[in-house]
């Protein structure tokens, strides 16, 4: 009998290893993820702390945005509808998404390629130039909606994105970007969950009609 109890222990604990070790091995790449953001984040704060460093980190990562050029613009102010601004987008934010882009968290073609190809120091110095940058907000095109989307957005989005809708660490700006990359995002957070997995976004614009959106996208795309 203490035999057979002692046996059934043996297994019950080889039992345990084995689903510590799994589940172990499961959230292994969201450790790695979770120190690799909290490196990046500390030596974004040396350089943020330190005058010298900071005004070297915004040349580099000006002359490092080359690439980026053609569709963020020179001054992270977009290129085109669908792409989003980078300018006074918050820097934590940046550098999280750097990382969900490089590890195909956050699934876009492009910019996982070049997210890979940029290092710890670029993807800060990179950070650092466009949060400094200064956003140009649109002008609305269908004024009418401006009131009701206001509404909305002190409703539904400041608790998270703030009353002005910069956002703050890893929440992102929203204020200001363009009608068109907001739209293409809200679709995208209700049709296509892949796309940004595991986002409360995912719970929030699905509840948004179609003219609840179309008018909070207005308010937020004028938002300074
Ligand atoms: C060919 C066009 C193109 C180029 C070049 C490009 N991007 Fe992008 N970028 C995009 C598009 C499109 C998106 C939106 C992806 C999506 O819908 O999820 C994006 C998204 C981003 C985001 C996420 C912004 C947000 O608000 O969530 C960051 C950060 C970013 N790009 C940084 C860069 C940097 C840094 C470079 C240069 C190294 C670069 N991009 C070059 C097209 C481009
Ligand atoms: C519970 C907190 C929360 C609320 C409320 C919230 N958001 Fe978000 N939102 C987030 C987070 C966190 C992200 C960061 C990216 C992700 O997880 O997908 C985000 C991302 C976004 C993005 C993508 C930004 C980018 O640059 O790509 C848009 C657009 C957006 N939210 C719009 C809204 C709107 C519109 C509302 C109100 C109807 C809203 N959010 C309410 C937490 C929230």
């Amino acid at each position: 009998m203490i035999i057979h109890d002692m046996c059934r222990d043996g297994l019950l604990q080889a039992l345990l290893m084995r689903m510590c070790l799994f589940v172990i091995c499961l959230s292994l790449p969201y450790a790695l993820h979770a120190d690799k953001l909290s490196s990046l984040y500390s030596i974004l704060n040396i350089k943020l702390n330190d005058p010298l460093l900071l005004k070297d980190a915004v040349t580099k990562g000006k002359e490092r945005a080359f690439l980026c050029v053609y569709c963020h613009g020179s001054d992270g102010n977009s290129k085109r509808g669908y792409i989003p601004n980078l300018a006074d987008q918050n820097n934590k934010y940046l550098l999280r998404q750097f990382e969900m882009f490089s590890s195909k968290q956050r699934n876009n073609r492009i910019m996982s390629e070049l997210a890979k190809n940029l290092d710890d120091d670029d993807r800060v110095n990179i950070a650092l130039f466009y949060s400094t940058q200064k956003v140009k907000s649109g002008s609305a095109s269908r004024p009418e909606l401006l009131s009701a989307g206001k509404k909305l957005f002190i409703s539904r989005c400041s608790s998270c994105h703030g009353d002005n809708g910069h956002g703050k660490e890893m929440l992102p700006r929203i204020a200001g970007q363009p009608v068109g990359y907001l739209k293409k995002t809200l679709n995208s957070y209700r049709n296509n969950p892949d796309m940004r997995p595991n986002s409360p976004m995912q719970g929030i614009a699905p509840a948004l009609n179609k003219s609840d959106q179309a008018a909070v996208i207005e308010y937020i795309s004028i938002m300074e």
